[in-house]
């Protein structure tokens, strides 16, 4: 009898306990928030930007075509994380892309053309600071129908070339935003094959490209000029180049710079864009002598992947006056920065798929400490404070300069020694298309400005004639044909 009770006992308690955690569980649940009863959101004046005025982005699997002009596109994707395995087998996956690469290349290559004008035309006797590509005339954005020139679209406020569809410079997407992911230019990939992707190729001529390989100067030698002697840099020349030159420090933050990490498409599993397995890409790879051979990328801060802003490689010359680093996330450091850009994507999961090369803190710092050593290229025109010498410019130079710092504005945004101002700026430059607008960007620094084109975060603007036409439109400045031509070659000395 006593013993049944025990078990009565024993059995009352265990329903009472399993109560108390089901009652807990309750509890660990947060209440429901407050909730405003008939709720209206104001209307933010985004009219045509709104979300809902914006046709929902397709639901694409990875490797399917994604549209041109996804700057018209919103909404919500069905996952915020990358899924580690390909829609299909390798094989497939392969064979997929043979099948629709030439025809994706031929509409890329259509549509570059009938945005952009690549006359192929130089601006004479200036070259890049190698001393051996030229800078390419523009503009070269196409004028809409029935515009017979930038001084006449200049005259129509913005929401006339807005509902008129007119604007030249609406944003430049991926042209595979699906799989998305880094594609080097023509160029690169002729010396690193290993590269070239099975999908997708660069969009842009390889005249509108920066140089390459590029000159590299150093801030602790002056004296040595170009420290390249017109090689790529690598792993396997650094050493030999940059000992006796560096401390041991920044010789490893060199080689850290230069050795190739898997990322989410270059790797050696089978989700990769590549034929071969492949080590993957250095820093380097894009930034290649710590400038840059023109790679883009989709920026990883947004999500769905449709919504991720196509971003070109920008360089890493005088990083070290740079407090905002990268177009959205405004990155505050150059070893953060080496640390985050392990995994492009913004999805450090991804990393444990494709084996990461998970550095140490001490090792991003002395990636950071080499990143802060890249400097500028040289700029004999300007003095110790950034100014033209009079002697050494030309009267457009000086002209140039004047409208530079007064009429047409830009030195509010870009001074000091960078030429940049080191904050986020809304440029609303959906005040002249129907479309998502993208929200504030950083400054980027127009020291040495001339050596890496294409221009804007998503390379929509293929020359600085062209930055000059698009700061006119959206600051409504209605310069002349000869003050914008004097902005030019003022940029070109800086
Ligand atoms: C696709 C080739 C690619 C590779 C490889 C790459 N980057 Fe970048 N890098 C970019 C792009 C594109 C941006 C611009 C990102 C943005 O605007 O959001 C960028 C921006 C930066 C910036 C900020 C520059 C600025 O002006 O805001 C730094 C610093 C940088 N990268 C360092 C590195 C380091 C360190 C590595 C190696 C760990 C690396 N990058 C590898 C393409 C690359
Ligand atoms: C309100 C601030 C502001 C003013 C004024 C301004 N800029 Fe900028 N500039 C920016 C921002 C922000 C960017 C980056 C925009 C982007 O990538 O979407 C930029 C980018 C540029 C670039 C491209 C840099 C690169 O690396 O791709 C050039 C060239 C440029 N500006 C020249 C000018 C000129 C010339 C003027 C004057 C006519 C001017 N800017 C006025 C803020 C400004």
């Amino acid at each position: 009898m006593k013993k049944r009770l025990g078990y009565i006992f024993l059995f009352g308690s265990l329903l009472f306990l399993s109560f108390q955690v089901v009652k807990d569980k309750l509890h660990l649940l947060q209440s429901p928030g407050a909730v405003i009863e008939n709720y209206i959101e104001p209307d933010y004046d985004l009219g045509s930007g709104h979300i809902d005025s914006l046709i929902p982005y397709p639901d694409v699997k990875k490797g399917e075509r994604t549209p041109f002009d996804l700057w018209k596109y919103g909404g919500k994707g069905r996952s915020s994380f990358m899924d580690p395995n390909l829609p299909m087998e390798w094989e497939d996956w392969l064979s997929f892309h043979q099948n629709q690469k030439p025809k994706l290349m031929a509409d890329i290559d259509a549509y570059m053309n009938s945005r952009y004008d690549f006359t192929n035309k130089v601006i004479e006797g200036k070259l890049m600071s190698g001393g051996r590509k030229p800078i390419m005339k523009g503009p070269v954005a196409r004028l809409p129908k029935g515009i017979n020139s930038y001084e006449e679209l200049a005259e129509l406020s913005s929401s006339e070339i807005k509902e008129k569809d007119l604007f030249p410079f609406k944003p430049l997407a991926h042209p595979l935003a699906s799989t998305a992911h880094m594609v080097f230019p023509d160029n690169w990939n002729a010396v690193h094959p290993e590269h070239m992707r099975i999908d997708v190729d660069h969009d842009y001529p390889d005249a509108y490209l920066p140089e390459f390989p590029p000159p590299m100067f150093l801030t602790t030698h002056k004296e040595l000029g170009d420290v390249t002697d017109g090689r790529e840099i690598t792993l396997s020349n650094y050493y030999e180049i940059f000992n006796g030159l560096l401390t041991p420090e920044q010789m490893e933050g060199l080689k850290e710079l230069l050795r190739p990490t898997p990322t989410t498409w270059f790797n050696q599993t089978p989700h990769r864009v590549t034929k071969e397995a492949s080590a993957g890409v250095s820093c380097f790879s894009c930034h290649v002598n710590g400038h840059t051979n023109g790679a883009f990328e989709l920026s990883p801060d947004s999500r769905p992947h449709l919504a991720r802003l196509r971003v070109g490689t920008p360089s890493m010359r005088g990083n070290y006056n740079l407090l905002q680093l990268s177009s959205k996330r405004s990155i505050r450091s150059m070893d953060h920065f080496a640390e985050i850009e392990e995994y492009f994507d913004g999805d450090p999961g991804m990393m444990q798929h494709i084996g990461p090369r998970g550095h140490q803190k001490s090792v991003a710092n002395r990636m950071g400490d080499f990143n802060a050593m890249l400097d500028f290229p040289p700029a004999p025109k300007l003095d110790a404070m950034g100014n033209l010498i009079p002697e050494k410019a030309s009267e457009q130079e000086l002209l140039g300069e004047q409208l530079f710092k007064g009429k047409a504005k830009c030195a509010s945004c870009h001074y000091g020694p960078a030429f940049v101002d080191d904050y986020m700026h809304d440029l609303k430059v959906e005040r002249f298309y129907k479309g998502r607008p993208e929200g504030p960007i950083k400054t980027f620094p127009l020291r040495g400005i001339k050596d890496s084109p294409p221009y804007l975060h998503d390379d929509r603007l293929p020359t600085l004639d062209d930055t000059v036409e698009f700061f006119n439109l959206i600051l409504e400045l209605k310069l002349s044909k000869k003050e914008k031509d004097a902005l030019t070659a003022y940029m070109l000395c800086l």
